[in-house]
């Protein structure tokens, strides 16, 4: 199956592949795909026609804290590019360094920090330039941001910051995080999109704040807190999502 628009839904996002699907395939029928062992992450790549366009979803994504090589939970990207995708959007839950978000806010990605401590292309050059240019890597802000007030939903902008995770950040880390310019932080996100944008493609990112990240609040982090929260935002990310595909 071909497919231009790919879709990666992240911990509690995944429910646009429920509705919306075709054909679906389990990532264990796929060489190469591993799925996630991390609940609130099914593992199955999703086809629909929406809009009139032919997209494909991830439902579900493998972690580098999962004990993965950055090249394996990236070679998703490298399949979709095989299927013809050339727009990527990605979502993930995240938590708000910005003090002014809330959870169940969603945050259009104008920039990203790979804290990670690695990176997904080093190692054997496959595609594009050896040294690509990440200055324009989420090229689709403005279009998300005017599909936002099409469709009536507040949305905020801000950079993604990516730890391993997958224990939570410590208060000063978040201090820190901060003051090196991120909104919200995340153990996802950006090894794809490096990849994507490394190999072509238009990049969209989409974080749905799913609590206050450590220190911001006194409330303990969970990921149980994580999926309820991502649950109160489902509606507007769909409805999101969906008006962003009708535009591309
Ligand atoms: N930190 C890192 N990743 C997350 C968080 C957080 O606070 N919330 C959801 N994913």
């Amino acid at each position: 199956m071909k497919a231009e628009i790919g879709i990666i839904l992240g911990s509690g996002l995944g429910d646009l592949a429920d509705e919306y699907c075709d054909e679906a395939v389990d990532y264990d029928k796929i060489p190469g795909f591993l799925a996630s062992t991390v609940a609130g992450h099914k593992g199955r790549l999703v086809f629909a026609e929406i809009s009139g366009k032919k997209v494909v979803m991830m439902q579900g994504r493998s972690h580098f804290y999962e004990g993965r090589k950055m090249s394996d939970i990236t070679y998703p990207i490298r399949h979709l590019k095989s299927l013809g995708v050339k727009t990527l959007i990605l979502t993930n839950a995240a938590g708000a360094v910005n003090e002014s978000f809330h959870p169940s806010d969603l945050m259009i990605i104008t920039d990203h920090i790979n804290f990670m401590g690695t990176n997904p292309l080093i190692g054997k050059h496959e595609f594009g330039e050896r040294f690509p240019d990440m200055s324009k890597i989420y090229n689709l802000t403005d279009l998300a941001q005017d599909c936002a007030n099409e469709a009536g939903i507040d949305v905020q902008t801000g950079v993604y910051m990516a730890f391993s995770g997958p224990s939570y950040e410590t208060p000063a880390e978040i201090r820190m995080a901060r003051t090196l310019g991120a909104d919200a932080v995340g153990m996802s996100t950006v090894p794809e999109a490096i990849v994507a944008s490394a190999c072509g493609m238009s990049v969209l990112g989409i974080s749905c704040i799913a609590n206050a990240a450590a220190g911001v609040s006194s409330q303990k982090l969970s990921h149980e807190e994580v999926i309820e929260t991502t649950a109160r935002a489902k509606q507007k990310f769909k409805k999101l999502v969906l008006e962003i595909i009708s535009a591309l």
